[in-house]
């Protein structure tokens, strides 16, 4: 396995461009399990975790292949089963449950188990399904569902779930008669897949809102579609403008979807400007450090967590973390107080002293966004930082160093 070897200290600066969406392409990918006719993806980036549903379509039927950044699927005959080999290395598989019971009234899913950041149960993905019509068992650690046609339901989640809203949208698309969704995740990917949706012919609208309507239509057919940009990457690079103390242009930077992000930025003493190619972000002489509670969107997000906390570490002043989605999503404090942070944790809180000098060092992380603050503590760190087991940076980032040394950063991938 590789990893990143980090000489921080120098100010980054110039311009990076922003990737198509992880987040927003697992689903969408997924949706093409529901379609008749062939369909184009632009803008999807060539990550693990998409490389991996990509095996998972052809699996079930869909074969999907790269062509530069774009993706074409051909969905043909489909099969039910989503395999444990897969589902174990990408939890995101779930999201085939929907689209499959939608179009042949049966799945066989393996049960995705826990993750380095929590348990991370399915249950309200699968009551929701049932209140449609679909039943479930558990056989030899799959979830297998089965129904006749899926009827539209009335479902108010107990939680604004995105994974759930995105499965419930995929299978409501087909449904007889109409689905209303309360409480639904609002976030930028929910409403990337609706308008993917949309564009093949269902008929949605709600996607943003907390209440989102479905009525389901016969058939839906193939597309050209481009992926949003992904607004945690985008992110990542902002706190990568601020911590180096540089100023980047951020080419394809979604702006709208980065509001929380952008904001707390500004609070820190960053200017974040709009302007013609992206978005600026630039150091003004002082970090002063700040708050962060995770909310669902329109909050402040837990994939900008870890980041941000690097971010605080060499901040003047003293600021709190609050994780509120996920229950163990820690993993990188004590990496980053291997570095010399002053971080501590009480319960689901990172109380971090700021104002410290990051110290270069052998450090790993279990997740992906702990993987990325890491990455941002060595790019501010004095020295070397070695960030062992890059898979998990390598599944949300398309090769990271290939973007930031251009613009400044001194980072080479040597195997381990
Ligand atoms: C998605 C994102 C992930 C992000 C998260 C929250 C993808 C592929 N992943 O994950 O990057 O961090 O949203 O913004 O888009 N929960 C239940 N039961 C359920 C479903 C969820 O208890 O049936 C809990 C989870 O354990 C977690 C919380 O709800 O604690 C949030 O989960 P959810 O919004 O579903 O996140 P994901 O879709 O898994």
């Amino acid at each position: 396995m590789d990893k990143l070897v980090i000489k921080g200290g120098t100010p980054l600066e110039g311009s990076i461009r922003v990737s198509g969406s992880k987040n927003a392409s697992l689903p969408i990918l997924m949706a093409s399990i529901l379609l008749e006719e062939p369909v184009i993806f632009r803008n999807v980036p060539r990550l693990r975790d998409i490389y991996t549903t990509n095996k998972l379509l052809g699996i079930l039927g869909c074969p999907a292949e790269f062509e530069g950044d774009s993706v074409y699927v051909k969905p043909c005959d489909l099969n039910p089963e989503a395999p444990y080999d897969l589902v174990k290395t990408m939890r995101a598989s779930v999201l085939c449950l929907g689209p499959l019971l939608a179009r042949l009234g049966e799945a066989r899913v393996a049960y995705p188990g826990g993750c380095a950041i929590g348990a991370r149960p399915v249950d309200l993905h699968l009551s929701a399904l049932e209140k449609m019509g679909a039943e479930f068992e558990l056989d030899s650690g799959y979830i297998v569902g089965r129904c006749k046609q899926l009827t539209g339901a009335h479902i108010r989640f107990d939680f604004p779930t995105v994974g759930g809203t995105e499965n419930l949208l995929m299978a409501a698309t087909l449904a007889k008669g109409e689905t209303v969704l309360e409480n639904a995740a609002r976030e930028p990917e929910v409403i990337d897949l609706a308008n993917f949706l949309c564009a093949c012919g269902a008929d949605i609208t709600g996607q943003g809102t907390d209440v989102i309507r479905i009525r389901g239509v016969e058939r839906l057919h193939g597309c050209d579609y481009r992926i949003m940009p992904d607004r945690i990457e985008a992110g990542t690079f902002m706190v990568a403008a601020a911590i180096t103390k540089g100023n980047l242009l951020i080419e394809d930077c979604p702006d709208d979807a980065l509001d929380a992000v952008s904001q707390k930025l500004r609070d820190m003493g960053l200017s974040v400007v709009s302007e013609e190619g992206g978005t600026r972000v630039k150091y003004q002489g002082h970090l002063e450090s700040t708050d962060i509670v995770t909310h669902p969107y329109p909050g402040f997000p837990t994939d900008m967590q870890a980041q941000f906390m690097a971010l605080m570490c060499v901040a003047d002043g003293f600021g709190m973390v609050e994780e509120t989605i996920f229950e163990n999503r820690f993993m990188h404090v004590l990496e980053l107080v291997r570095m010399g942070a002053d971080v501590r944790l009480v319960g689901r809180t990172a109380r971090v002293r700021g104002g410290r000098a990051l110290r270069g060092a052998p450090v790993m992380a279990s997740d992906l966004r702990a993987s990325a603050s890491l990455v941002l503590a060595g790019l501010a760190a004095e020295g070397e930082t070695h960030v062992q087991r890059i898979y998990h940076l390598d599944r949300g980032y398309e090769r990271i160093e290939e973007k930031l040394c251009p613009v400044g950063a001194d980072i080479q991938r040597v195997p381990e």
